[in-house]
């Protein structure tokens, strides 16, 4: 079966699926291919901190409705250290932005449920998808769909498939130069149906390791722990999880956790990677199929937006017009973005985390650096500006 598309997207994370609907808009065409099914997309739990512009963007695009009613607007996070907890007002300290916890899936729920009213085509659990022709003007995308074999004809390919996707191996050896650091911990994170016991979020530095006390909505609280980089679940029964989190989070002025039920739980590495080249002939890759940082700076969903926005426009100037400025600038315009949150991420990782061979050095630089960031309005500024994120161009 042979059919014909203008941008054939490959992955319906949010930035496929927030593709798809921008390019909409523009009058421009594609077709969305996801291996997984819509259930599981719908349900997978990540991320929860929109930055103000993908905020901004999502309710201009008209996909903003329920995360206007839903969302958790919050306007600043708390450092915990030394047994106390140290305020970041955000609107103070970066002209009124804000950020607002809203989780990944929800905003892949909106953008679905917008994409099929509008007879939108997103085809689920597709199998065995490759791609090729990217040098030239037709791209192809093939995959099997039940039995049968399957191939798009496109004017241009979005790979949009995540960190483990295809798309990313069909650009050319040199062509791709990745720059990468492991940390040597990960994070173990749980849903619990728990009363958040607190309105804002709170990075605790603790000499047991990170903890990060999250939310989801007025009855789930969302929580992590700094663990092994080679942890099992299996060995983090719900009673060890929640002794930890008590430990790491809890203050000498007697703050205390609520618990509750454990709906959900999973251990995520930790990496910092970047590919540059983010595009080459008719293959563009947005989002974690590009680059990927660690969770600390909540940047992960929030650069997978920026992307998208950025190459809306290129594609649609492409295939409208025939101009090629924006989209010959893609990568460079991209990767200024993502180096700015690939270096807070690291930066906001190396200063909270423990790391195992520290002998002592690090711990006291990570503590000069939490007093300075509390104390002095010029760093807590730079927290805040890059916790909110810079406005889309
Ligand atoms: P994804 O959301 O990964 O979407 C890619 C889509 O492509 C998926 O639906 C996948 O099933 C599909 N796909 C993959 N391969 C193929 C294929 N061959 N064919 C068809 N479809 C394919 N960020 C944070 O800020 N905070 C967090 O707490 C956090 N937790 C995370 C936990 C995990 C386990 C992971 C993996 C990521 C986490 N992130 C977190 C990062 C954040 O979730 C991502 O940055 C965000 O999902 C990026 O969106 P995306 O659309 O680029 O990629
Ligand atoms: C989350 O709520 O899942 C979350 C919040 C902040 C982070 C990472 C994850 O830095």
């Amino acid at each position: 079966m042979r059919t014909r598309t203008q941008v054939g997207i490959v992955g319906a994370g949010p930035a496929g699926l927030l593709l798809s609907h921008l390019l909409h808009r523009a009058g421009i065409e594609s077709i969305v291919l996801e291996n997984r099914s819509r259930e599981y997309v719908e349900h997978r739990v990540r991320a929860g901190v929109l930055e103000q512009a993908p905020v901004d963007l999502l309710k201009s695009a008209g996909v903003g409705a329920r995360l206007a009613r839903e969302g958790l607007v919050h306007r600043g996070i708390e450092l915990r250290f030394g047994g106390r907890g140290h305020r970041i007002d955000f609107p103070s300290l970066t002209g009124g932005r804000c950020i607002t916890v809203y989780g990944q899936q929800e905003v892949v729920v909106d953008l679905i449920g917008a994409r099929l009213a509008a007879g939108g085509q997103v085809l689920f659990e597709v199998a065995d998808v490759s791609i090729d022709g990217i040098e030239t003007s037709a791209p192809r995308i093939r995959y099997t769909s039940g039995s049968e074999g399957h191939e798009i004809v496109c004017d241009v390919i979005a790979g949009c498939d995540g960190f483990h996707g295809i798309c990313r191996q069909a650009l050319p050896d040199h062509q791709r130069h990745v720059f990468e650091r492991t940390y040597p911990f990960a994070w173990l994170g749980i849903l619990a149906r728990a009363a958040p016991s607190h309105e804002e979020l709170i990075y605790a530095y603790h000499e047991r390791g990170f903890a990060l006390f999250s939310m989801r909505s007025p009855e789930i609280t969302r929580l992590y722990l700094q663990v092994a980089p080679d942890e099992e679940l299996a060995s983090w029964p719900d009673e060890r999880i929640w002794e930890e989190l008590h430990t790491r989070l809890e203050t000498d002025d007697g703050w205390r956790l609520n618990e509750g039920p454990v709906l959900e739980k999973g251990i995520t590495p930790m990496r910092s990677y970047v590919c540059e080249k983010m595009q080459h002939g008719r293959l563009f890759l947005a989002g974690d199929a590009a680059h990927i940082v660690p969770p600390t700076g909540a940047k992960g969903m929030n650069l997978a937006v920026a992307d998208v926005h950025v190459l809306a426009q290129a594609l649609t100037e492409l295939l409208k017009s025939g101009r090629r400025d924006l989209a010959d600038a893609y990568s460079q315009t991209c990767l200024k973005r993502v180096w700015r949150a690939e270096h807070f991420s690291w930066w906001m990782t190396s200063m909270l985390h423990r790391f195992p061979d520290d002998d002592g050095f690090q711990q006291r630089l990570q503590r000069s650096q939490l007093d300075y960031t509390v104390s002095s309005p010029a760093a807590a500024t730079s927290l805040a500006e890059n916790y909110v994120g810079l406005p889309f161009e």
